[in-house]
């Protein structure tokens, strides 16, 4: 069957973002098959992009991301899927006896990798057991918040330039063990030293700007005092993180979920005590520099 016949691309209500996308078999359709395209763009034009009724393996989810892209693998191995070094795996369901990936990741506002100096284009997700309340992941539409951003707080972040660490949201691990926290963060300091992007991005695909700091990882604005960056990072951060800016997707079963990390920001939902949750998640690099002007 020719994907393209039966791709059906359902567009969100206007001023909203995310895209549902049904009619496509994620295992047999062709890297180069034009439905893979719509996809992508898709992916640019509505930020999250959510394929329903997909039923893949492991195998199988590490190829659907190749079809889209070039998939990550994460830089800290503890994270990894025992056979599938791409598979970034959030869980608290232990697996033969066994930890498997990293329980309660991203429980705060980030974006993907900001901390590293290429960060990630697109994050997949491809939930595996669901809580029993449900588990979503919450949104925010950076170019949207850019173009709603009030005078004064538009003034802090034109031509101002950002400073992203991943440091303090580092997770411990058993491996870490009679380590002091000097020792942690100098060592993780030295694994991903801080870098620098613009406060404001222009997006190398749409050209859209959006403003690109989160308040998980972005810990300085270049060029102020303390006591000042800390006031004007608060202040962005209480507007970003509005309710009316936030969008929820709460999953389901099937969904493979997609998103543009240079236009959202995204923060898990807290599983309830006592309730089980496994996800897998597939970073993926498309061939587009993440902003326009970054240095290769
Ligand atoms: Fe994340």
């Amino acid at each position: 069957m020719n994907a393209t016949e039966t791709l059906e691309i359902q567009a969100p209500a206007d001023g909203q973002i995310g895209a549902i996308v049904s009619g496509i078999d994620m295992t047999t359709v062709h890297n180069d098959s034009p439905a893979i395209q719509e996809i992508r763009n898709a992916i640019y034009r509505h930020r999250l992009v959510v394929i329903r009724g997909q039923n893949l393996n492991e195998e199988q989810y590490v190829q659907a991301t190749r079809k889209l892209g070039r998939p990550q693998v994460y830089f800290q191995t503890n994270y990894h899927h025992p056979s599938y070094p791409e598979i970034f795996v959030s869980s608290n369901v232990p697996e033969n006896g066994k930890k498997i990936g990293v329980a309660g990741t991203g429980h705060y506002w980030h974006t993907d990798c900001s901390f590293e100096k290429h960060p990630l284009s697109w994050t997949s997700i491809y939930p595996q057991v669901f809580p029993k309340d449900s588990r979503g992941t919450l949104y925010i539409d950076m170019a949207k918040v850019y173009q709603n951003l009030p005078d004064h707080l538009r003034e802090y972040v034109q031509d101002a330039t950002a400073i992203h660490a991943g440091q303090l949201r580092y997770k411990v691990q058993a491996s870490d063990i009679d380590q002091s926290l000097k020792q942690l963060l100098d060592r993780i300091n030295e694994e991903v030293p801080p870098v620098r992007h613009p406060a404001v991005i222009v997006h190398p695909v749409t050209g859209e700007k959006a403003l690109y700091l989160n308040s998980g990882f972005t810990v300085a604005l270049e060029g102020l005092s303390h006591e000042e960056n800390e006031r004007r990072l608060r202040e962005l951060f209480d507007f970003i993180e509005r309710p009316e800016h936030i969008h929820q997707h709460s999953w389901s079963t099937g969904d493979l979920i997609l998103w543009d990390n240079r236009l959202l920001i995204h923060m898990s939902t807290p599983v309830a005590a006592g309730q089980q949750s496994k996800s897998y998640r597939i970073g993926i690099y498309d061939d587009q520099p993440f902003y326009a002007g970054i240095e290769s």
